[in-house]
C-alpha cells in the first residue's frame, strides 16, 4: 500500500475528502471529481463545522417556515442549507423539491405487525419528478452550476434519469441531459419522463451495471458532469430526507429507518446525516438503519450477511466484494427483480453504506419479488402508493418484525422512494385479470399469487348487471 498522502490543512469551509483513511486526499469544491485522483476511492463533502454558522437546535430551522416565499426556504432541501453549506446561495438550483410527507399508516403498520401509530411512511414520491432523486439532483445541479458544467449525464434504472431530465428542462441555466439506460430495463413511467423532458436517451445493450460502467468512461472522456450518486453532492442533498423525517417527528429521532438499497446512495446519505447531526450535538440518539435489497439483486445482503463485510474504520476488505463480483461474472449472473429501480449488482456506494451501517447499528435483509409486490399492494390500499422498489422497505420492515429484530412498539419510518405511477406495468399485472400478463410480468419472476389483488370487475354494458355487481361488492364489504 502506498504511504498516506500528507495533505496540507485546508482553509476552505467545505471541501472534498477521500474516504480512504490511508489516503485522505482533499480537493477544493471548485474541482470536478467523482473519485479520488490519488487512490480512486469515493469522495465525501466535508465541512469545517467550527467555522460555520450552524443552528444551536434543529427546531431553529422552523423559523424558515415563516418565509416560504423565499425559494431556498420553500425547498425541503435548502431550508436546511446550513447542514449542506458547500454552495453560495445565489448559485443554488432549485425547482421546489422536497415538499414531502411523513404519514402515519396504520393499515400498513398492521400488515407489518406494528402497534397503532408506530409505522410511518416517508413519501418521497411527492417530489417534482416523482422520486427521492430530486433531493440529490438539486444539490448536484447546484455544484454543476458552480463549476460551469453544461452537459450532465447519468446511468439509470429510471428515476435518476427522470430527475435529471426534469432539472434540465425546468431550469434555464443551459443544462443538457444525456442519460444511459439498459435495454428493456426501465419502467415506462420513468422512460416516459426522460423522453418527454427532452433528454438524449442512450439505450445500451446491457443492464444498469453495464450502463454505469459506460457513463463513467464517457463522462471521463468527454468531460461531461456525472449525476450518479458517486457524485458526492448528490448525497448532500439526500441527507435532507432525514432532516424532514426528524422535522415531522418534532425533532425526535425514530427507532428505525428502513430504506430500499440499490446503488446505496440513500443509505449512505442517511448515515452521513446522522454522523454529522450527532457530531454537531443536534441529536442525542441515532436511529437504527435497515437496508433492504431485492432477492434478485442482493449484493449488500450477501457481502454483509454472508461474507461478514463491515466498515472496519474505513478499511473494509474490498477484496471480498471483488471476489463476489468475479463469481457473478463467472456465473454470468445478472441482477433480476421486479423492483427494477434496485436491479443493481454492483452498488457504487458500497463503502459509504458500510459506514452508515456501522454508525447506525444497521441491519441488511433481502426480500423476494413476492414480498415486494404484496407489500406494494398493502401500501396502495393503506397509504400513498409506491413503485415496487419502494415497497421493499415495507416488506423488509415486516421481515424484521417477524424476526423480532423490530419490536411492535418501536417507531419505524419506511422510506417510500418513488411514486406509484412510475411503474404501472407491475401494478396492473398484479391486480389485473389477464393471467397471461401476470405470468409474463410477475410469474416469470417467481411471483405465484397476487394475494392482495383488487381485481377489476368485468360486466356487460347493461345497467342491471352493473347495479348487481355493485350490490355484490357492497355485500362482500359487509
Ligand atoms: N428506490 C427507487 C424508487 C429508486 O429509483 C432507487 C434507485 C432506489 C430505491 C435505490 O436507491 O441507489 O440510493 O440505494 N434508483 C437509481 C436510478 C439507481 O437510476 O434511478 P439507492
Amino acid at each position: 500500500m502506498s504511504p498516506p498522502t500528507i495533505t496540507p490543512p485546508r482553509t476552505d469551509l467545505a471541501y472534498l475528502c477521500c474516504l480512504n483513511p490511508a489516503c485522505r486526499t482533499t480537493l477544493s469544491v471548485d474541482r470536478v471529481a467523482f473519485a479520488c485522483p490519488e487512490c480512486g476511492d469515493l469522495l465525501d463533502v466535508v465541512y469545517d463545522w467550527d467555522r460555520l454558522p450552524v443552528p444551536k437546535r434543529l427546531s431553529d430551522f422552523q423559523a424558515k417556515w415563516a418565509d416560504r416565499l423565499e425559494p431556498l426556504n420553500f425547498s425541503g432541501v435548502w431550508r436546511f442549507r446550513e447542514l449542506l453549506p458547500f454552495a453560495p446561495p445565489e448559485q443554488i438550483v432549485t425547482i421546489g423539491e422536497g415538499q414531502t410527507l411523513l404519514q402515519v399508516a396504520d393499515k400498513v403498520g398492521q400488515y407489518v405487525g406494528m402497534n397503532p401509530g408506530r409505522l410511518r411512511l416517508q413519501y418521497e414520491g411527492m417530489n417534482p419528478s416523482g422520486s427521492f432523486k430530486d433531493n440529490g439532483m438539486t444539490a448536484a445541479f447546484t455544484h454543476a452550476r458552480m463549476v460551469g458544467a453544461k452537459r450532465v449525464a447519468c446511468a439509470s434504472t429510471g428515476n435518476t434519469s427522470a430527475a435529471l431530465a426534469v432539472f434540465c428542462s425546468a431550469t434555464s441555466f443551459g443544462f443538457k441531459a444525456i442519460i444511459f439506460i439498459g435495454s428493456g430495463k426501465i419502467a415506462y413511467g420513468k422512460l416516459a419522463q426522460a423522453l418527454d423532458h427532452g433528454a438524449l436517451t442512450i439505450q445500451i445493450v446491457g443492464d444498469f451495471d453495464d450502463a454505469m460502467h459506460r457513463v463513467r468512461q464517457v463522462a471521463d472522456r468527454l468531460g461531461i458532469y456525472l449525476m450518479n450518486s458517486v457524485n458526492p453532492y448528490r448525497l448532500e442533498g439526500q441527507k435532507t430526507i432525514m432532516y424532514r423525517v426528524l422535522e415531522a417527528l418534532a425533532w425526535e429521532p425514530p427507532d428505525w429507518i428502513v430504506v430500499p438499497g440499490g446503488n446505496l446512495g440513500n443509505s449512505s446519505a442517511f448515515g452521513k446525516a446522522f454522523i454529522e447531526l450527532k457530531h454537531l450535538g443536534l441529536i442525542d440518539r441515532v436511529p437504527r438503519l435497515a437496508v433492504i435489497n431485492a432477492a434478485g439483486a442482493q449484493t449488500l445482503e450477501q457481502l454483509v450477511g454472508t461474507h461478514g463485510m463491515s466498515w472496519l474504520d474505513g478499511l473494509p476488505d474490498m477484496k471480498v466484494a471483488d471476489s463476489y463480483y468475479m463469481k457473478l461474472d463467472e456465473a454470468g449472473s445478472k441482477a433480476s427483480t421486479i423492483a427494477s429501480a434496485i436491479e443493481i449488482n454492483r452498488p457504487v456506494n458500497l463503502k459509504k453504506c458500510l459506514r452508515a451501517l456501522d454508525f447506525c447499528d444497521g441491519v441488511v435483509r433481502q426480500v423476494s419479488d413476492q414480498e415486494i409486490m404484496d407489500a406494494k399492494a398493502r401500501v396502495g390500499a393503506g397509504g400513498l402508493g409506491c413503485e415496487p422498489a419502494s415497497a421493499a422497505s415495507v416488506a423488509g420492515a415486516k421481515r424484521l418484525r417477524e424476526e423480532g429484530v423490530i419490536a411492535p412498539s418501536e417507531s419505524v419510518v419506511c422510506i417510500l422512494t418513488g411514486h406509484q405511477l412510475k411503474d404501472p406495468t407491475a401494478t396492473v399485472a398484479y391486480h389485473g385479470t389477464d393471467q397471461d400478463n401476470f405470468e409474463k410480468v410477475l410469474g416469470s419472476r417467481g411471483v405465484r399469487r397476487a394475494g392482495f389483488a383488487n381485481r377489476p370487475v368485468i360486466v356487460p354494458n347493461d345497467l342491471d348487471d352493473i347495479i348487481r355487481s355493485i350490490a355484490l361488492y357492497s355485500e362482500s364489504e359487509g
